[in-house]
């Protein structure tokens, strides 16, 4: 990878080193100095917005749950098929990007969606371009999540099926993380994917993932500017060519005029022309533990604040949930492990756990790693994606941030499903190698903390009810 341009420049600019506190960056003018992160007065708002008079369908509040175990979508099983109506679209929608609980920072209303986002910055969209969904017109919606409504900003794409097509906005996320917030786009999207593709799955359609498709044409078909927001993945209901073909000109949102030109060069560099293959399903999992619905399960997660580190966890929920994870995906784990019942503390390299590369308590390292981020100490393990950057070009790089998003969001609905509790982390690149004994050429993409909830957080509401929360501080060094 060309660490002088595109991604690999951005990898190398965003890079996390000790000698450097997270929020203050390299001195090189690609980068913007003239921003201030966490500045009160340049907040983006946390939703799009359009202008009035578009068609909108509201979906239905109500929607029944299939009442599949999460661990039954998770482990790849067939599903009863449901009819795949506005209420059907609508669950799989809010199940993914639903305002599930609201806050208040600095005397503002804070909303938290239904899947996590690093530093809740929830920097996503999503579009449906619908084929056949009764109860909503062929045509291409904003998923509405405020009014659990669709707003319709095109007529019917060309294609077969009914495809979602996730974008970011890059302010919303380099608000707080400046240019390093592109990386959280694709950390961010793959969280959101794993629910929305379990949602699917568990409505009995087969979801289809594709991450290398034409980047203009898309951006076309949803009115994204490739500047202020870029399409970053996509997700069909069921096999047949996805619903991307643009028949018009799509209406335009409203984002903050912000731009990050390191971000904008690194989207552009690995843009392509054609469309690829859905990811690979991966083998199903032969043993179903026993779990709460999906619908059930999304409902109760959330990013666990504090984790209980004098409590381990049998070796099941860590091999069910990280072999859950990792179905069809390729890019390469470890677990850095402090408290699991039958295994020595230190690193594997996953799948093998039969002997530790490296056995340590790893603790007081896992701490400094993270930044002084007592969950990544008090955990009972971290799973950890890692990938050399040599491997990789300005396209295979996105797709490797999204694995590993995709990877935090399963193994999160994994540990929820089966009683522990889970986060997403951020961690000192230059670090990560030695941690793991590799190369320096080692690109570090993302950590996930699983171990023992210090509480449970409370249930979501449904759409248009989501629940009050406080907030509760997790332990910094
Ligand atoms: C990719 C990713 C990275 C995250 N990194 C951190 C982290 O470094 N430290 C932390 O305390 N929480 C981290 N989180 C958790 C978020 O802060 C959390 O998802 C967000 O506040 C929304 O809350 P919720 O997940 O409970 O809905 C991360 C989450 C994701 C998805």
């Amino acid at each position: 990878m060309n660490l002088e341009s595109g991604a690999g420049l951005l990898h190398r600019l965003t890079s996390y080193v000790p000698d450097r506190d997270w929020d203050q960056r390299p001195d090189d003018p690609r980068l913007r100095h003239d921003l201030v992160q966490n500045d009160p007065a340049t907040q983006p708002p946390q939703l799009k917005t359009y202008p009035n008079g578009l068609p909108a369908v509201a979906l239905p509040r109500d929607f029944a749950d299939p009442g599949v175990p999460a661990t039954a979508v998770l482990a790849g099983a067939t599903c009863p098929a449901q009819p795949l109506d506005a209420a059907q679209l609508g669950r799989v929608l809010f199940l993914g990007a639903g305002i599930v609980r609201t806050s208040e920072r600095r005397g503002r209303p804070y909303l938290f969606r239904a899947s996590g986002s690093a530093g809740a910055r929830f920097p996503l969209e999503i579009y449906a371009s619908t084929r056949g969904v009764a109860g909503i017109p062929d045509g291409v919606h904003w998923y509405d999540a405020a009014g659990h409504a669709l707003i319709q900003l095109a007529p019917a794409a060309s294609g077969a099926v009914t495809t979602l097509i996730v974008t970011g906005v890059p302010w919303r996320t380099g608000w707080r993380y400046a240019e390093r917030g592109w990386r959280h786009l694709y950390w961010d999207a793959g969280t959101l994917l794993s629910q929305l593709h379990a949602a699917v799955a568990s409505a009995g359609s087969a979801p289809r993932l594709r991450s290398l498709f034409p980047d203009a044409a898309v951006r076309q078909l949803v009115g994204a500017d490739g500047i202020h927001e870029y399409p970053l993945a996509m997700l069909s209901f069921g096999d047949g060519a996805p619903a991307i073909g643009a028949t018009g000109t799509a209406a335009r949102g409203n984002l903050p005029p912000v731009e990050l030109p390191l971000c904008t060069d690194a989207q552009r560099a690995g843009e392509r022309e054609e469309l690829g293959e859905p990811w690979p399903d991966g083998p199903r999992l032969p043993e179903v533990p026993a779990s709460p619905s999906l619908d059930e399960v999304v409902r109760r997660r959330g990013s666990q604040r504090l984790m209980d580190r004098s409590r381990t966890l049998p070796r099941n929920l860590l091999e069910w949930p990280m072999a859950a994870a990792m179905r069809g995906i390729d890019v390469p784990h470890w677990v850095a492990v402090h408290g699991v019942d039958g295994l020595v503390p230190g690193i594997y390299r996953w799948p093998d756990l039969s002997k530790p590369l490296r056995s340590a308590d790893l603790r007081d390292e896992l701490l400094r790693i993270c930044l002084d981020q007592y969950l990544a100490a008090d955990a009972a393990y971290v799973a950890i994606s890692a990938a050399p950057l040599s491997a990789l070009d300005d396209r295979s790089y996105r797709d490797a941030q999204l694995a590993a998003g995709l990877v935090e969001g399963r193994l999160h609905l994994a540990a929820y499903a089966l009683g522990a509790s889970a986060t997403g982390m951020t961690f000192l690149d230059s670090e990560v190698p030695a941690l793991l004994g590799e190369p320096d050429n080692l690109a570090a993409l993302l950590f996930t903390c699983v171990g023992v909830p210090e509480y449970a957080s409370r249930p979501s509401g449904g759409p248009g009810a989501p629940v009050k929360i406080g907030s509760i501080v997790p332990r910094l060094g």
